[in-house]
């Protein structure tokens, strides 16, 4: 059934796509407090094996305790608040800040500082990392800089069940391939552009449109994530490498999980994509690709054609950055249901501003 429901007026005015106090307010509000996706947990298998990033401006770590549970903590020195782990992925059996290499152990807890008869009144028995909140879904971990509010569960709001008709295990996926992009544009406009498809037929012409059926592309908001369902195309596409990904009657299950993290499943593999703001005009990234053991053994992977579809959405993208500034810009009306999503994001956002 066709649900033809008219998208609301978009929120955002053009300056929030570069006004660094925008940008600035987002860090704090939006990046500071959601649920955000970091990685997977057989990246971290054994004890001590950490992973480091960046949310917003909130450095982070997830790593894995001696007792072989999933912690997260703010990656910052309580002593004199230095930032304690390279922004990385390694192994330490403990942390030794690397100012006054003061060490603490996998469960953040303080076990020694250096000249500690020139601290008589310390207490080390209370001096711990701050925790931050992580959760997996599938294998896949999130880190929430919050110590506090809603889990990861609530949060989701129903995208994992939707994920779930793809009949695939997500705890079994292991990676095959990785790559990054560092781009002139707004966060907000990658993630705007990868919810609606009318600009398939144009952007898309030579590469997914032979690959999917794009009249009947449907988007599916839930909470603050945009499920979008991809068929394939009716007749098989003629380049092999995009036939590859095609399967007769199927659907690619696609989406956004607010704000950072896009989903892409084809009949052999998922590509997730990370969403990294750095700066109010520069966005990074980082697209990582999956296969179970069973997908990997009928079909190991081969380099797809996701280059070109990058480039062809950044060139979009870019031309959207480039006329954000422009004193006549503004967003007209929108097409019903293929970009319901941008609609749907725009109200999301000016929530949170
Ligand atoms: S800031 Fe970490 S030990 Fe001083
Ligand atoms: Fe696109």
């Amino acid at each position: 059934m066709t649900r033809m429901t008219r998208p609301m007026p978009p929120a955002l005015p053009g300056r929030y796509f570069t006004d660094p106090q925008i940008y600035g307010r987002e860090l704090k509000t939006v990046w500071r407090s959601t649920w955000q996706w970091v990685g997977r947990s057989e990246d971290l298998p054994n004890p001590g094996d950490y992973l480091s990033c960046t949310l917003g401006e909130e450095p982070v770590f997830v790593i894995r305790t001696t007792g072989g549970e999933l912690r997260a903590m703010h990656n910052v020195c309580p002593h004199r608040g230095a930032r304690l782990l390279p922004e990385a992925r390694g192994n330490c059996q403990k942390l030794q800040c690397p100012y006054h290499a003061w060490t603490f152990n996998t469960e953040g807890r303080l076990l020694a500082v250096l000249q500690p008869g020139w601290f008589p009144e310390l207490d080390k028995a209370n001096i711990r990392l701050s925790p931050a909140r992580v959760d997996t879904w599938g294998g896949f971990i999130f880190i929430n800089p919050d110590p506090e509010g809603e889990s990861l569960a609530a949060y989701l709001a129903g995208f994992p069940e939707y994920l779930s008709d793809w009949p695939h295990r997500l705890e079994d996926l292991r990676e095959v391939n990785r790559a990054a992009y560092e781009e002139p544009i707004n966060w907000k406009f990658v993630v705007e552009n990868y919810v609606e498809d009318y600009h398939f037929s144009i952007a898309h012409n030579g590469s997914l449109v032979p690959l999917f059926d794009v009249q009947s592309i449907r988007t599916r908001p839930t909470g603050r994530h945009v499920p979008i369902l991809v068929p394939y195309a009716k007749q098989p596409p003629a380049d092999p490498v995009l036939r590859r990904e095609w399967e007769a009657g199927g659907i690619s299950y696609q989406g956004f999980v607010f704000p950072n993290m896009m989903v892409n499943t084809s009949p052999d593999s998922i590509s997730v994509w990370r969403v990294v703001p750095l700066g109010p005009e520069r966005t990074r990234l980082e697209t990582i690709t999956y296969q179970t053991p069973h997908q990997y053994a009928l079909s190991p992977y081969v380099q797809e054609s996701w280059a070109q579809v990058m480039e062809e959405d950044f060139a979009v993208c870019r031309l959207l950055q480039l006329g954000v500034n422009s004193r006549a810009y503004q967003v007209g009306e929108l097409a019903v249901e293929h970009e319901l999503g941008v609609a749907h994001f725009h109200k999301v956002m000016a929530d949170y501003l």
